[in-house]
């Protein structure tokens, strides 16, 4: 467990590097605890602006809510709430620090289910008070948008990002930290959620994304072809939502006495939908890189990890000198570190909030503000 200090303890020790603000008004340096409980994980990281990453650690509630097929936010909450302070206390040990190395911490404040936001934004605006820190909230999606530059090879701004999660798709042109232009978005579900819908329908289990990919494996590509919604017209923006009623179209037709369809024609559907998702995805990434004259593509939020999407996005920027960045697949779902990172950045450049826990169910990334040292 990690050992909270009387305050007086604090005083008495001399001021932590990580503490030190330069003559400009920020600091130089900072070692940030972040937290993340937007959804379904309790993910817990501290991230040191010099060392990088020193511990990290996440608990998934997947097996709390898998019997009712997705997120229930009341039983969000309550896991959040059982789980959070453990969780901390092991990744400080891990990261072999007690609340005097901590200059900073932030939290997601949003956008996300607004109970399970309030645990981890109590938690960590509480330690913040009593370890007389700074505390920032972070927008999940800035979180998700900077977690490739967790990776020993960042990608460098100017870029155009592709962030596709369970609750978001879009394409955003990135001039830096808090400079976002939404070039393009869905016009109803989102990507990840277009996954784990049809995984529902071929009664798989939630998160669907990975399991519709396993099953995409042994399906034969030439078999169905689904609709690329929206790609016929001129835009950026997204739909999936057809996508879903086409795909429960083609089960309805090939069901057989069970009410599904067989095997091999489950894993023929699976793969008809991934390629119908990533061939969208695929067709506007270019679109948005040729409209805004950008090379470099970074993608981020859940479905990043998706095998087929990563190699068909290589291959199509490849071909133009272009690149792709992705973080590694335990960042590109949701996670404490690109929180502490995100955080980090903006506390370095003096941005810290107020006491007040802050809790934004709906947050446009568009209206945060860029670092402005
Ligand atoms: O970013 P994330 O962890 O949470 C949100 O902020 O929503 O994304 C979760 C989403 C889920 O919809 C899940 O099915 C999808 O990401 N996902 C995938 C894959 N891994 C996770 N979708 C497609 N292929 C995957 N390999
Ligand atoms: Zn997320």
């Amino acid at each position: 467990m990690f050992r909270p200090r009387r305050s007086s303890q604090v005083e008495k020790r001399p001021p932590s590097l990580y503490h030190c603000r330069s003559f400009f008004g920020y600091c130089l340096t900072m070692r940030v605890l972040g937290i993340e409980t937007s959804c379904d994980e309790t993910g817990v990281a501290v991230y040191d602006s010099e060392r990088g990453l020193l511990a990290h650690d996440l608990y998934s509630q997947v097996k709390v809510h898998a019997e009712y097929g997705g997120v229930v936010p009341e039983l969000a909450s309550r896991d959040h709430v059982r789980k959070i302070l453990p969780l901390i206390g092991k990744v400080m040990t891990d990261a072999d620090c007690i609340a005097v190395d901590i200059g900073g911490i932030a939290y997601t404040a949003g956008p996300g289910l607004v109970g399970a936001l309030m645990v981890g934004g109590a938690v960590a605006r509480s330690l913040a008070y009593a370890w007389h820190v700074p505390a920032v909230g972070v927008h999940h999606m800035e979180g998700h948008l900077l977690a490739p530059m967790l990776e020993d090879n960042p990608p460098a701004f100017p870029f155009v990002a592709l962030l596709v999660s369970g609750g978001h798709t879009q394409l955003v042109a990135v001039q830096g930290v808090g400079e976002y232009e939404i070039l393009g978005e869905s016009v109803d579900d989102a990507a990840g959620e277009a996954f784990d819908k049809a995984a529902k329908m071929l009664d798989l289990d939630y998160p669907g994304g990975p399991e519709i990919a396993r099953l995409a494996e042994q399906g034969d590509p030439a078999r169905f072809t689904f609709p690329r919604p929206m790609t016929d017209r001129p835009g950026l923006d997204f739909s999936f939502s057809g996508l879903k009623t086409y795909t429960l179209n083609t089960i309805a037709e090939h069901r057989q006495s069970d009410g599904l369809p067989d095997d091999q024609t489950m894993a023929d559907i699976a793969c008809a939908f991934q390629e119908a998702v990533v061939d969208t995805l695929v067709i506007k990434c270019r679109r948005a890189l040729e409209q805004t004259g950008l090379g470099t593509l970074v993608m981020a939020g859940g479905v990043s990890a998706n095998r087929r999407l990563r190699g068909r996005l290589e291959t199509a920027l490849a071909k133009v000198g272009g690149k792709v960045f992705y973080a590694r697949n335990e960042f590109c779902t949701d996670n404490g570190a690109m929180i502490a990172y995100a955080g980090c950045q903006r506390l370095l450049a003096g941005q810290a909030d107020g006491l007040a826990i802050k809790a934004v169910p709906r947050w446009p990334l568009d209206t945060l503000q860029g670092l402005e040292r």
